[in-house]
């Protein structure tokens, strides 16, 4: 459960860090199931050769992962948050490597469309300048988002030749003022997904994992947003992850949290294709 006070700082500052919210048995469990995941991977992808790799958690060689998505501790802050219609789309893990740009999540060009993730190391403590994603506190709201895009640094449309993948924007990632969110092992970092964010100075093969949640529209703005963004999320047949997708979304246990999530992707689903 959140606090007033980290519900507050959600609000205006888009993001709160969550001390201890693993033990350290259970930060074993996750290791040793990231270790099958990068195995898995590696099958599929070839030898880690220090390149960025992600891998969804949601199948079922990971089992202590995927409930993670429904345990009180992580689903119940989120339903404090952005409501009870709230919904879980992924857990992913990570094999980062060097510096990255500044942006925000979800692939939603605009603040109507949005969720919240959980962000935590594995095996190293991750501080400013090792890593630790970087926020500016409050730019998961307009105008002051929209104010940010427009200045190259934070610009995602490739229309110049300074936008936040040139190699000036990977410079000047340092030089922006931020807050870090600092973790030891067993802390997560819970965020909105439109605040802008970078990480600096990370080593090659950081290991990280996120738990990812939608919020469900209210407005009719945001139902219109949802109804571009569920399509690439449900009701697909060639995703990169099909497997552990299918396998969480079958629901084998029969889970009426995820039922309820399934209805929800049901609902938006058919609302996107009345359009
Ligand atoms: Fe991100």
């Amino acid at each position: 459960m959140l606090n007033e006070t980290q519900l507050k700082h959600l609000d205006l500052f888009g993001f709160v860090i969550l001390k201890n919210i693993f033990t350290p048995k259970e930060l074993e469990i996750l290791r040793s199931e990231f270790e099958i995941a990068c195995k898995n991977n590696e099958l599929k992808q070839g030898p880690y050769d220090n390149t960025y790799r992600y891998m969804n958690m949601l199948g079922k060689d990971t089992p202590f992962y995927a409930s993670l998505i429904e345990d009180p501790r992580f689903y119940k802050p989120i339903t404090q948050w952005f409501g009870d219609k709230s919904f879980g789309f992924e857990i992913h893990s990570y094999r980062y490597v060097n510096d990255t740009r500044w942006h925000y999540n979800d692939g939603s060009p605009n603040i109507y469309g949005y969720g919240a993730k959980y962000q935590f190391p594995l095996y190293e403590p991750v501080t400013a300048q090792t890593g630790a994603l970087r926020f500016l506190p409050g730019s998961h709201k307009d105008p002051w988002q929209s104010e940010l895009r427009q200045w190259w640094p934070f610009e995602d449309f490739k229309t110049q030749e300074k936008h936040n993948t040139s190699q000036a924007a990977m410079e000047i990632i340092d030089s922006i003022p931020y807050y870090p969110a600092e973790c030891e092992l067993g802390d997560a970092v819970l965020f909105d997904l439109r605040i802008m964010h970078s990480t600096w100075g990370g080593g090659i093969d950081r290991n990280v994992s996120c738990i990812s949640y939608f919020h469900y529209p209210e407005s009719p703005e945001e139902f219109d947003t949802m109804k571009k963004i569920i399509p690439s999320h449900w009701g697909r047949k060639d995703r990169w992850d099909q497997e552990e997708f299918d396998y969480f979304f079958s629901n084998p246990n029969k889970s009426p949290i995820r039922q309820k999530w399934i209805n929800s992707y049901k609902e938006l689903l058919a609302l996107s294709s009345n359009t």
